[in-house]
């Protein structure tokens, strides 16, 4: 499927029905059914924990314990560099020298790992040979790499003269390699915060929200802990999304009573889960506090263009090809499970179909590919299993718009849908729009901050790839509502867009 993606947009729809008319020959199934048997035999997907893996990652072998002990020292030795409480300006120094070490390619260094083995570490260009074909190990490396990139760039105090900050050769080589080999953007993404960030609390018990416990933090705050929590626990509700399309694409006959009431009932339940998605997002306010996250947390997510066209940029040495490189940095947009619910339910962020109410000004404004750009961010297994999705040859919203038993629990879901996308405003306004109006100014580092995210000049509050927030976000829950069916009902005045 990937083989697919690389080729010229208008080769691709060619290619996929190319092959999906092969699976239907070689499988023998009707003409409906291509998706369940050409499935890949791999998605990186379980059951239970759905996109996050069953078990945590290993550590990585002693070849790689330069990347690791820096990892586990990053804490100790380093703040933000933006940041001007006296606290932090403690910290300059061991910043400086924890950056300098890395920096240092080639040369050899004693770094003390607790409790106190003595570890030779060689900055140098690991190659990455022996990763190769353990796919855990792989993750567990990009994992570690793109954290410390995220370290390395944020702890650096801003150039006056604005000029790009520079990745040292020795996270940029490998981790670029690491990244063409998963599929994946060469930067901190929501994979390595929340899929792979997190170890068992009690190793007895089975993988779930309430017995995991994230590992590596930025800021070290419990309120990044938490958001991360909060993020893998709406992960975790997305396995039953999975298990739900899963049956639905496995149906033999959707023409048969018993298939329409399966996919009533199974949609009717979306539905419900979905409305405990919201409920999960929501539960941030109580365990993530705005300041907390707008002025200590957010900042170390920022990518290369986080600061929207102003942004300096960042580049990678010894990496050719820099401007082809996604360096946004991570953002729940990169979900797998959000999008497989867009796919299933034919949500058009790209206002490519002609839906009913028209977009508004507004919506045609915003960056309508946001949604597809996030997918680079993904592990490009995930990414395989959408594209796998979107090539289903059974659209759900086609079968509702024909079969009346089924429009209702699809407009359900879509309405679901809606609502989480409404709350998700609410929350995204509460925490980052609100908050870059009213940093509190006798607080250096809000005053520093507020600086930073308004490019000295003040401007709309952005998000994952200098987005304007809430246009984007708005138009994602305008482009879910279009979705509903049964246009009939929405007279002047009873359009449920807001
Ligand atoms: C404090 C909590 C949260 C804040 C402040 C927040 C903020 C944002 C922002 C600013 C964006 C715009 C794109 C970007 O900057 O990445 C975004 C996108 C998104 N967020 Fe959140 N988010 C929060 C929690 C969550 C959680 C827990 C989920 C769980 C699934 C989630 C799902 C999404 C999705 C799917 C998008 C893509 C846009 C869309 O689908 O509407 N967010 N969020």
């Amino acid at each position: 499927m990937h083989m697919i993606n690389n080729l010229p947009q208008s080769y691709r729809s060619v290619a996929r029905l190319a092959l999906s008319l092969l699976c239907e020959t070689l499988n023998g199934y009707t003409r409906e059914t291509p998706y369940r048997r050409c499935k890949p035999p791999n998605f990186d997907i379980d059951a239970t924990t759905g996109f996050l893996p069953s078990q945590p990652l290993p550590k990585l072998p002693e070849t790689f314990d330069c990347w690791e002990t820096a990892l586990s020292e990053a804490p100790f030795q380093v703040r933000l560099g933006a940041d001007e409480d006296e606290e932090a300006l403690d910290y300059r120094s061991s910043s400086a020298a924890w950056r300098a070490n890395i920096r240092k390619v080639s040369e050899y260094f004693i770094c003390e790992v607790p409790p106190m083995k003595l570890t030779t570490c060689q900055w140098s260009v690991i190659d990455i040979a022996p990763l190769r074909n353990d796919r855990r190990m792989l993750q567990r490396s990009h994992l570690v790499l793109a954290f410390l990139v995220h370290y390395f760039v944020h702890s650096t105090p801003p150039d006056e003269n604005g000029d790009p900050i520079v990745v040292p050769r020795s996270l940029a080589v490998p981790l670029v390699e690491i990244s063409q080999i998963l599929e994946m953007a060469p930067v901190l993404t929501f994979a390595d915060t929340v899929l792979w960030n997190w170890t068992t609390i009690n190793p007895d018990l089975p993988v779930s929200a309430e017995n995991i416990r994230f590992l590596n933090l930025l800021s070290g705050t419990d309120d990044e802990h938490n958001f991360y929590l909060v993020s893998a626990r709406a992960e975790l509700r997305g396995a039953e999304i999975l298990r739900i399309i899963e049956d639905y694409n496995g149906i033999r006959d959707t023409g048969e009573l018993t298939s329409i009431s399966k996919i009533s009932k199974d949609l009717a339940r979306l539905a419900e889960i979905i409305a405990e998605m919201t409920e999960i997002v929501n539960s941030v306010r109580n365990v993530v506090d705005p300041h907390v996250f707008y002025f200590a947390v957010r900042p170390w997510w920022k990518g290369s263009d986080g600061d929207g066209p102003s942004s300096p940029g960042w580049i990678f040495e010894g990496v050719p090809d820099q401007d082809k490189l996604d360096l946004s940095g991570p953002s729940a947009g990169q979900s797998s499970v959000m999008h497989a619910l867009d796919i299933f339910l034919d949500i058009d962020h790209k206002l490519e179909k002609r839906r009913f109410p028209a977009p508004s000004e507004n919506n045609k404004k915003a960056d309508g590919s946001f949604m597809e750009r996030m997918r680079r961010y993904m592990p490009g297994k995930h990414r395989d299993y959408l594209e796998n999705l979107s090539a289903s040859s059974r659209p759900l919203r086609e079968l509702a718009q024909r079969t009346p038993a089924v429009r209702e629990p699809y407009n359900l879901a879509v309405k679901a849908l809606k609502k989480f996308r409404d709350e998700h405003i609410k929350i995204a306004c509460l925490y980052v729009v609100t908050m870059s109006r009213s940093a509190p100014l006798t607080c250096p580092v809000g005053a520093m901050m507020m600086k930073m995210e308004r490019g000295g000049g003040g401007g709309p509050a952005r998000g994952t790839g200098g987005n304007e927030l809430s246009t984007l976000l708005k138009a994602g829950r305008d482009a879910t509502a279009r979705a509903m069916l049964e246009e009939r009902n929405w007279g002047p005045g009873k359009s449920w867009i807001k």
